[in-house]
């Protein structure tokens, strides 16, 4: 019988000659970390590792780094990653040799035009002056005067436990501490009340979380790029981006609106605004004395100011970092109170002895040495964000290895934090283990990354993380269920940590 009209051979033919032709292509192309003599697996030359995280989830890499020793490399999909767990080597390229290893990956590079402009993704020249720009927003001054903002979203926080408590319901944590983090980050950092706390579903949450959902394997085209980084050209050239097109209408023409009202308040409330859009408006204002508007191209050239669609792509980034990782550090706070006895006690003990009644703040919260130790040693387990990378800008040897041009070195911050050496133990919360600080080797411990490209919003998160839990712990006590598990062991893959399953907890009033 002929399947194909009479051209079976022909289109058989062809089918073997793409077949092959990707096989030798997929081969050649994953050459490049073999050729620098960077240890490891053989590649699927298609997937890279990628399967293989998938199915055999955080185990994966410690059998990788049991076999191959602290410099091995990977493929993530079409990425050549090389990982490194040398703590001299990360040194050196998070810290000493920076100028070769500026830029990370950030978000898959596409048509995601304004939003792509954000500091997460931007590169060289333009993430120096973007960052140097932003940099004050988190200033010790600054931060001191978001405190009253923060306060009041956590006294809002505090009152929706509560109501959970006295109804007897169970609390969704991602979803309470999502809503927290997000009105912090409107009152912080945009002077606007989104109120998230009484609407679960609001429009900021949802589009959000489309955007971490969208991620990875959320999104079958993203998926594709990620296995073919060559065809990041045409997917551009086609109008296809990284993020859901609804997330970039709304976040343009949320901020775009900000940004208008905010021009036209009075001169006098916008000097007395400290948020972070006032201090991106200034710099988009930077250069006009008359008022009207800079040039893109002026900007860039600038080394003070930025393009309007630049501070749109930095208020979506603040309103990511803000939002997302915030909330899963407190939930995984929240998980390890519930579940490690005594823990919550001694917090309330020490919260009284410090603070006694007053609010905390920025100031008074550098007493609360013991919640310290615990948002430490939860951010050791449970790091927010898994992983960070830089790129290798030029072939570079470290300590007798080759760095080639084109990779990335993977910095894999949720197994450094569970090196067994460095933290005995390293799957049991032992909050005393922050009691000798100094002996750890920072390069083991990087929640926040390293370097000059480190998370810029660290002291405003532990700021915020700090606050609600003074609030909270004052008020009520979270309490684990039936089915809570002693430990969390199943995640989603991504590039953040996520839990498998929504943590849930009851909640009693203290
Ligand atoms: C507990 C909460 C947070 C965690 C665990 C976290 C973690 C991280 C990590 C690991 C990086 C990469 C650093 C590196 O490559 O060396 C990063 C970068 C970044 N984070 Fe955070 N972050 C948090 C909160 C925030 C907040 C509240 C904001 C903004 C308001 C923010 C904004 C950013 C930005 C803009 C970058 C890119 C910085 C750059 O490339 O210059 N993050 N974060």
């Amino acid at each position: 019988m002929d399947l194909f009209g009479g051209n079976a051979a022909w289109t058989l033919g062809l089918i073997a000659g793409f077949v092959a032709l990707l096989y030798l292509y997929g081969k050649r192309r994953k050459r490049l970390l073999k050729d620098a003599g960077i240890p490891g697996r053989e590649p699927n030359l298609i997937f890279g590792a990628i399967l293989d995280f998938v199915w055999k989830g955080l185990d994966f890499e410690n059998k990788q780094r049991k076999e191959y020793g602290d410099v091995f490399g990977e493929w993530f999909g079409g990425f050549p990653m090389i990982n490194v767990f040398d703590p001299d080597i990360l040194k050196e390229v998070l810290i000493k040799d920076f100028d070769t290893f500026t830029d990370r990956m950030g978000f898959i590079d596409l048509d995601d035009y304004p939003l792509s402009t954000n500091m997460f993704s931007a590169k060289s020249d333009t993430w120096h002056r973007i960052r140097k720009i932003a940099s004050p927003t988190f200033s010790a001054g600054k931060l001191r005067k978001m405190c009253r903002g923060i306060n009041l979203c956590a006294q809002k926080l505090t009152r929706n436990f509560i109501r959970a408590a006295e109804s007897g319901e169970e609390v969704d944590l991602k979803q309470y501490f999502g809503a927290f983090s997000m009105d912090a980050i409107g009152n912080t950092g945009f002077g606007i009340e989104i109120d998230s706390q009484n609407d679960f579903d609001n429009n900021f949450v949802r589009e959000t979380k489309k955007v971490f959902d969208n991620a990875f394997f959320g999104n079958p085209f993203v998926f594709l790029i990620m296995l073919f980084p060559e065809l990041r050209a045409l997917a551009k050239w086609l109008g296809l981006g990284a993020f859901p097109r609804s997330t970039k209408r709304f976040f343009t023409q949320a901020v775009t609106e900000m940004i208008k009202q905010r021009k036209n308040e009075a001169k006098e409330d916008r000097e007395r605004r400290v948020d972070i859009l006032q201090l991106l408006l200034d710099a988009e204002e930077g250069d006009h004395q008359d008022g009207s508007k800079i040039s893109d191209e002026a900007a860039q050239k600038s080394s003070s100011t930025l393009t309007t669609d630049e501070v749109i792509g930095q208020a979506f980034v603040f309103f990511l970092g803000g939002y997302e990782t915030t909330a899963g550090t407190l939930q995984f706070i929240g998980y390890v109170l519930a579940t490690q006895s005594g823990v919550q006690d001694k917090l309330a003990k020490e919260i009284y002895l410090v603070l006694g009644e007053e609010d905390p703040d920025y100031d008074n919260i550098q007493g609360l040495v013991y919640m310290d130790r615990v948002v430490s040693e939860t951010l050791r387990l449970y790091p927010g964000v898994m992983a960070t990378n830089r790129y290798v800008s030029k072939t570079t040897t470290i300590k007798g290895w080759t760095f080639p041009e084109g990779a990335y070195v993977n910095v894999p911050i949720i197994f450094l934090h569970r090196d067994p050496e460095v933290f005995p133990e390293p799957r049991k919360f032992k909050p005393e283990r922050w009691e000798k600080k100094a002996e750890i080797n920072p390069m083991f411990y990087q929640p926040f990354g390293h370097g000059p490209r480190h998370c810029i919003g660290m002291r405003l998160a532990l700021v915020e993380v700090k606050i609600a839990l003074v609030h909270l712990i004052r008020s009520i006590r979270l309490v684990r269920l039936k089915d809570t598990p002693d430990e969390l062991t199943e995640f989603k893959v991504t590039g953040i940590l996520q839990p498998k399953t929504p943590i849930k907890l009851k909640i009693e009033l203290r």
